[in-house]
C-alpha cells in the first residue's frame, strides 16, 4: 500500500494547534529518549514562538501514576509528545473527568479509545515505525502553530525532527523515506540540513580515523572491526596523511578524494574477506548533517547527536539533553559529553555480557534476562545491538528482561523488517503477553516494550511465543 503524504495530518494538526492557542496553561510531557527529547524541544520552541506559556516535564513511562501526577498540576491542557497514543484508554477518563484536555502528538500504536485532539501518523495511513517519529509528528504540529500573518518560520525545527527519526532507527541505508523525507526537504530549504552519500559508520565527526573503523562493530570486516592494530595497518597502507599536528585526523578532516580512497579500499577489503553483499552495501548510504552545528562535533552528525541525547535522557538527565536541543553549547554540552562516555561504556559492557552469557532459543522467540546487569532504560538498545552477534539469531524476535525495581521487570523486544513483513506486530505481543501476567506494554510493530511483575518472566515468554506463532502463521 502506498503511504499517505505528510499533508494528510494537516487537519488534525490545525485542530490541535487551535486548541493550544486557546489553552490557559500547558503542561508539556515527553518520553525519555532521543525522539522524546527532540519532540519536547520542537514543541517548546513552537509554543514559545507562538507565545503560549507552558511548563515542560518528562516521564520514563506514561502509566496511571504519571497521569495522576499530570492531573494534579493546575495545568488545564496537557500536550503529550512521543507517547500518549498507547495509553489513550488511560488518558480518555481524565479527559472525561475534566482533569485536563489531552493533546497527543505521537507515533505509537494507539490503544482502543478516542480523545478529541490526537495527532498520529497511523491514523492517516503513514507508518509510525518507519515513516514518522514522535519528533516528526510534533514538527507537523509546530508548523501548524506558526501564528498567521507573522514571520515565524518553524522549518528550522526540521533539524531536530530528523535527529528524532534517526534516534528511533527510522533511517535505513537509503536514508529517511515517506513523511520523514518531506521533513528533510523542508530542513534543506530552510538551510539547516544537508544530505550526502557517505560512509555510514558511526563517529565520522568525532572519532580518530582508526577508532572509526575499529569500533564499527556493525560492519564486521575481518581484520579491521574490533581490531585496533588491523585498523591502523589498513589506514597506513593508503596514500593519505593520517595525522595532522601529531593528532589523528577524523573522517570530517579528509578531503572528498581522500574519503573516496578510504571507502574504495574498505569495500575492496570487505569483498576480499567474504563479507556478505548486503552488509557491504550498508557501508555507504544516505547521511544527514546539521549545517548550523560546529564542524567536528557530535551535534553536526545526526546519528551522533541522537546517541548523545539518549545518553542524557536514559540516565535521568533529560534536562541536560533538552538544554542541548534548545541551544546550550556550554555547560550542558560538556555534561552531555560526560554522560555519553558513560553510556558508551554501559552499551559495550551490556553487549559483552549478552554475547558471553548467550540467549535462550525457543520455538518462536529468543530471550535473555539481564537482572540488574543492564540498566532497564538501555536494555532495548543492547538487545537490538546483540542481534547478529554470536549465537543471537536474525530470524527470531529477541526479548530482553531487566530489573526495574524489586517487584517490577522491564521488557524490551526487537524484531526485523522481514518478520514484520510476515505479520509480526511486537506492540500487540508486548501488550497482550504483559496483560496476561498482570503487566502492560505497547510500542511499534518492530520494537516494543512492557513492564511486568517480577517472577512472571517464564509465563511471559510462553505467552509471547504463542502470540508470535499466531501472528506469523496467519500470513504464511
Ligand atoms: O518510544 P520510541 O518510539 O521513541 O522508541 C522507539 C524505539 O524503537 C527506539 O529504541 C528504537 O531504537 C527502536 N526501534 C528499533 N528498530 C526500528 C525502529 C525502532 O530498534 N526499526
Ligand atoms: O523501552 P524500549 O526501547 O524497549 O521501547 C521500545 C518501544 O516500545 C518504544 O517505542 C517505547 O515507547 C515502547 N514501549 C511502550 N510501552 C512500554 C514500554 C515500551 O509503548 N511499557
Ligand atoms: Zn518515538
Amino acid at each position: 500500500m502506498a503511504s499517505a503524504p505528510i499533508s494528510a495530518l494537516a487537519d488534525r494538526a490545525a485542530a490541535c494547534a487551535d486548541r493550544l492557542r486557546d489553552a490557559e496553561s500547558v503542561l508539556l510531557l515527553s518520553h525519555i529518549d532521543a525522539d522524546g527529547l527532540t519532540s519536547a524541544a520542537i514543541a517548546a520552541s513552537a509554543l514559545e514562538r507562538a507565545e503560549i506559556a507552558f511548563e515542560a516535564g518528562f516521564e520514563k513511562q506514561l502509566d496511571a501514576a504519571a497521569l495522576d501526577r499530570a492531573a494534579e498540576t493546575d495545568h488545564e491542557t496537557v500536550l503529550f509528545t512521543d507517547f500518549g497514543s498507547g495509553q489513550l484508554d488511560q488518558i480518555a477518563p481524565h479527559e472525561a473527568a475534566g482533569d485536563f484536555t489531552p493533546i497527543i502528538a505521537d507515533h505509537h500504536q494507539p490503544a482502543d479509545a478516542e480523545t478529541a485532539y490526537h495527532l498520529n501518523p497511523l491514523l492517516v495511513g503513514i507508518d509510525g515505525a518507519s515513516e514518522l517519529s514522535g519528533a516528526g509528528t510534533t514538527y507537523v504540529l509546530a508548523r501548524a502553530l506558526e501564528p498567521a500573518g507573522s514571520d515565524v518560520d518553524n522549518r528550522d525545527l526540521a533539524a531536530l525532527a530528523v535527529v528524532g527519526a534517526v534516534g528511533d532507527m527510522q533511517s535505513g541505508t537509503d536514508g529517511l523515506t515517506g513523511a520523514n523525507e518531506s521533513i528533510v526537504t523542508e530542513g534543506v530549504e530552510a538551510g539547516v540540513i544537508t544530505v550526502s552519500t557517505d560512509l555510514t559508520l558511526y563517529g565520522k565527526q568525532t572519532r580518530p580515523l582508526p577508532k572509526l573503523l575499529e569500533y564499527a562493530s556493525e560492519a564486521r570486516i575481518p581484520g579491521i572491526s574490533n581490531d585496533q592494530h588491523g585498523s591502523v595497518e589498513f589506514l597506513s597502507g593508503l596514500d593519505i596523511p593520517l595525522k595532522s599536528d601529531g593528532e589523528w585526523r577524523r573522517w570530517v578532516d579528509l578531503s572528498d578524494d581522500e574519503r573516496r580512497t578510504v571507502v574504495n579500499a574498505l569495500l575492496r577489503r570487505a569483498v576480499a574477506s567474504g563479507v556478505p553483499a548486503d552488509r557491504i552495501d550498508d557501508l555507504v548510504g544516505t547521511t544527514y548533517q546539521l549545517t548550523r552545528e560546529e564542524h567536528g562535533t557530535e551535534l553536526r552528525d545526526v546519528s551522533e547527536f541522537s546517541t548523545l541525547l539518549n545518553a542524557t535522557a536514559r540516565y535521568e538527565r533529560a534536562d541536560v539533553g533538552l538544554g542541548v536541543c534548545l541551544g546550550d553549547r556550554e555547560d550542558g554540552l560538556m555534561e552531555a559529553r560526560q554522560l555519553l562516555r558513560n553510556h558508551r561504556r554501559n552499551l559495550s559492557e551490556g553487549l559483552q555480557w549478552v554475547t558471553s552469557e548467550g540467549v535462550t532459543i525457543e520455538d518462536n522467540v529468543q530471550w535473555f534476562d539481564a537482572g540488574t546487569r543492564i540498566r532497564e532504560t538501555i536494555v532495548g538498545i543492547v538487545a537490538g545491538m546483540a542481534v547478529g552477534a554470536n549465537g543471537v539469531r536474525h530470524d527470531l524476535p529477541i526479548i530482553a528482561f531487566a530489573e526495574k525495581s524489586p517487584d517490577e521487570i522491564k521488557v524490551s523486544a526487537r524484531g526485523s523488517g522481514f518478520l514484520v513483513g510476515r505479520g509480526l506486530d511486537l506492540s500487540v505481543v508486548m501488550r497482550e503477553a504483559a496483560r496476561a501476567v498482570g503487566g502492560d506494554g505497547g510500542g511499534h510493530t518492530i520494537a516494543a516494550g512492557a513492564t511486568i511483575p517480577s517472577g512472571t518472566q517464564r509465563s511471559f515468554v510462553d505467552e509471547a511465543g504463542r502470540i508470535v506463532n499466531e501472528q506469523l502463521s496467519k500470513r504464511s
